[in-house]
C-alpha cells in the first residue's frame, strides 16, 4: 500500500460499481479510510440494494484497507447529511468528497417527461449539492477539504437525448466553480472530472450499425479504473493549488477542459436595434459560432 492519502477520510458516492468503485479502491490503496456510499439503484434510479456498497467495503477490507458502507440516497438532503455523519461517526473526520453517484433517463427532449428530468437532476445536481453542502461546515472548520465531482462531456459539449443529464452535469461544473470560489479562503478545493469509461451507464449505447459496433469496441478499452489516478491525485495533498478546474479522462489521456470566456464582440456606439443586431451583430459573430457538436464530434480519435 502506498500513502498519498494516508490519514485522510473520503466519501465516494455511488461507489458500489463502475467508476466510483475504482476510485474508492484506489483511495483505500493510498491509505484513505472510506465511506463507500451506494443506494444500489438500477441504472435508471429504481430500487435499492445494500449489496454493492458492502461488496466494495469487503474488497477494501480484504486488501487490509478501512471502509464502511452507507446506502443512503444522495438525492435527499437528510439522507445526504447521514452520509457525512457516517464518516464523522466512523472516523471522526472528513477530508474528501467524491460526488460520483448517477443515473440516466435518456429520452429526446420533446418526449422527456417531468419525472425523467426531475429524477436525473435530483441525483446528479441536487445530490452533488446535498453531499457537498453537508460536508462544507466540517471543511470550513478544519480549514481543509477537497471535492471531486463527476461531470460529463454530455453537458460540457453535448449529446442526443440527454437534456436532463446534460443540464445537471453542466450545473455540476458551475456548482464546483462556485464552491472553489466561496471556500478558497478556507483552503477547500473543488474540481470536476468528465470521465469516459465503459460501465453499465454507456453499456446501453446502440450497436446497430458497423460504425456503432466499432465505436463500442473502442470504448470497452476505457475501463473505469483509468479514472481513479486523477481523482486520487486531486484529493491528495499533491493536488494542493489545483481548484476550480475541469478535467476529462479517456483511457490513458488526461485533458484540461476549457471554460467559457468571451470569444468575439461587436459594438455600436449608438446601441442596437433588433434589425441592426440581425444585419450587423449576428453576421459579425457568425465566424465564431460553434457547430452543433456532440461529444463524439470533438473526441474524434480512438482512445489512446
Ligand atoms: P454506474 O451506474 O456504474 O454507477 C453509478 C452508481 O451510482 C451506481 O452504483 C448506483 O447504484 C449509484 N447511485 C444511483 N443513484 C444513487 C443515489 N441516489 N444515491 C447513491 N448512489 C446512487 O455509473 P458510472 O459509469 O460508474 O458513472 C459514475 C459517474 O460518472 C456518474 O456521475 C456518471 O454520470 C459519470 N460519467 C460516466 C461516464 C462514463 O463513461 N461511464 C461518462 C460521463 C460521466
Amino acid at each position: 500500500m502506498s500513502s498519498m492519502m494516508q490519514g485522510k477520510v473520503a466519501i465516494v458516492t455511488g461507489a458500489g460499481g463502475g467508476i466510483g468503485r475504482d476510485i474508492a479502491l484506489a483511495m483505500a490503496r493510498e491509505g484513505a479510510r472510506l465511506v463507500v456510499n451506494d443506494l444500489g439503484a438500477s441504472m435508471t434510479g429504481e430500487g435499492a440494494n445494500a449489496g454493492p456498497a458492502q461488496q466494495v467495503v469487503d474488497e477494501i477490507r480484504a486488501a487490509c484497507g478501512e471502509a464502511v458502507a452507507n446506502t443512503d440516497s444522495v438525492a435527499d438532503a437528510a439522507a445526504a447529511q447521514r452520509i457525512v455523519t457516517a464518516a464523522l461517526e466512523a472516523y471522526g473526520r472528513l477530508d474528501v468528497v467524491v460526488n460520483n453517484a448517477g443515473i440516466l433517463r435518456d429520452r429526446f427532449f420533446h418526449k422527456m417527461s417531468v419525472d425523467e428530468f426531475d429524477a436525473v437532476v435530483k441525483v446528479h445536481l441536487y445530490g452533488s449539492y446535498f453531499v457537498s453542502r453537508a460536508a462544507a461546515p466540517h471543511f470550513k472548520e478544519q480549514e481543509a477539504g477537497c471535492y471531486v465531482h463527476m461531470t460529463s462531456t454530455s453537458g460540457l459539449i453535448g449529446n442526443f437525448g440527454q437534456a436532463n443529464y446534460a443540464a445537471a452535469k453542466l450545473g455540476i461544473m458551475a456548482l464546483s466553480k462556485s464552491i472553489a470560489l466561496d471556500m478558497h479562503k478556507f483552503n477547500v478545493r473543488s474540481n470536476c472530472i468528465a470521465p469516459f469509461a465503459w460501465s453499465r451507464m454507456i453499456g446501453s449505447i446502440p450497436t446497430e450499425t458497423d460504425a456503432e459496433r466499432a465505436r463500442v469496441e473502442r470504448m470497452k478499452q476505457m475501463t473505469p479504473a483509468k479514472i481513479a489516478p486523477l481523482a486520487v491525485a486531486l484529493a491528495s495533498d499533491e493536488g494542493r493549488g489545483v481548484t476550480g478546474q475541469v478535467f476529462a479522462v479517456r483511457n490513458n489521456e488526461i485533458f484540461l477542459m476549457s471554460q467559457p470566456r468571451p470569444l468575439r464582440s461587436v459594438h455600436r456606439g449608438e446601441g442596437w436595434t433588433p434589425e441592426s443586431v440581425a444585419r450587423h451583430a449576428l453576421p459579425a459573430l457568425a465566424g465564431s459560432f460553434y457547430a452543433l457538436d456532440r461529444s463524439s464530434d470533438v473526441f474524434t480519435w480512438d482512445p489512446v
